[in-house]
């Protein structure tokens, strides 16, 4: 997707539902409204050792708010369930591009796109960056994890940050709109050093949810407060 300017605008904050109390979902969406996405973990327990939430959860989730869906697929063999996700109220659809072939991943690139919807592609810590570069003309984002994916709550891994860089790099030389997510071990400090890196959307579970106010540490994170 081409852009006028390389340069991404602001950064987005997007908290992560898997550190809220599922019990309470609603409410703990509602205390995170003044953020730019609402992140959504889907695990299948195959792909990562963890299950999580699926469809009827993101249709719940849906009908009760407005926010942009940004929905983290951590599946095997993503291509069964991308177009689902689409059509179920994602605003945008992130995979993995270590869980699928590359004919499954261009295709489900399609179908997201088909469906109206953006389309993301993810890597994990071992996975490089140029594992991404042949897809970023047609990518709406590319999700650098920062941690092992599977559970909230983990260590930020510093040395995903020149993965973040070589990412901003193409992506501007190239003139692409396309964003760039960090997930996994997001704080104040870490998130300066991943802005700094070149992301624009910061995933953030456990610093959000366990903070004392989280509209504050929502600034906070963006850098505005
Ligand atoms: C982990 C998930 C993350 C997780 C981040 O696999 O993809 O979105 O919720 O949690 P924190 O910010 O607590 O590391
Ligand atoms: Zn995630």
């Amino acid at each position: 997707m081409k852009q006028d300017s390389g340069c991404p605008a602001f950064t987005k904050i997007a908290p992560s539902i898997l550190s809220a109390d599922f019990a309470r979902l609603g409410d703990e969406i509602n205390s995170v409204r003044s953020a730019d996405y609402l992140h959504f973990d889907v695990m299948d327990g195959m792909f990562v050792p963890n299950i999580t939430v699926g469809l009827p959860v993101l249709k719940s989730v849906r009908n009760f708010t407005d926010m942009v869906l940004d929905i983290h697929l951590m599946i095997e063999s993503p291509l069964r369930y991308a177009a689902r996700f689409a059509d179920g109220g994602a605003d945008i659809v992130t995979f993995h591009v270590e869980a699928e072939t590359p004919e499954n991943i261009t295709a489900a690139i399609d179908d997201i796109h088909k469906l109206g919807k953006k389309a993301g592609l993810s890597v994990k810590p071992g996975t490089p960056a140029q594992a991404l570069m042949q897809y970023i003309d047609v990518l709406d984002l590319v999700l650098v994890m920062t941690v092992e994916p599977g559970f909230g709550g983990q260590k930020f891994m510093p040395d995903m940050l020149p993965k973040i860089s070589m990412l901003r790099r193409e992506i501007d030389s190239r003139g692409l709109g396309c964003e760039i997510e960090v997930d996994g071990g997001i704080n104040i400090e870490t998130a300066r050093l991943c802005i700094n890196a070149g992301a624009n959307v910061l995933v953030a579970g456990n610093d959000i949810f366990y903070a004392p106010d989280r509209a504050v540490r929502i600034a906070e994170l963006r850098g505005k407060s």
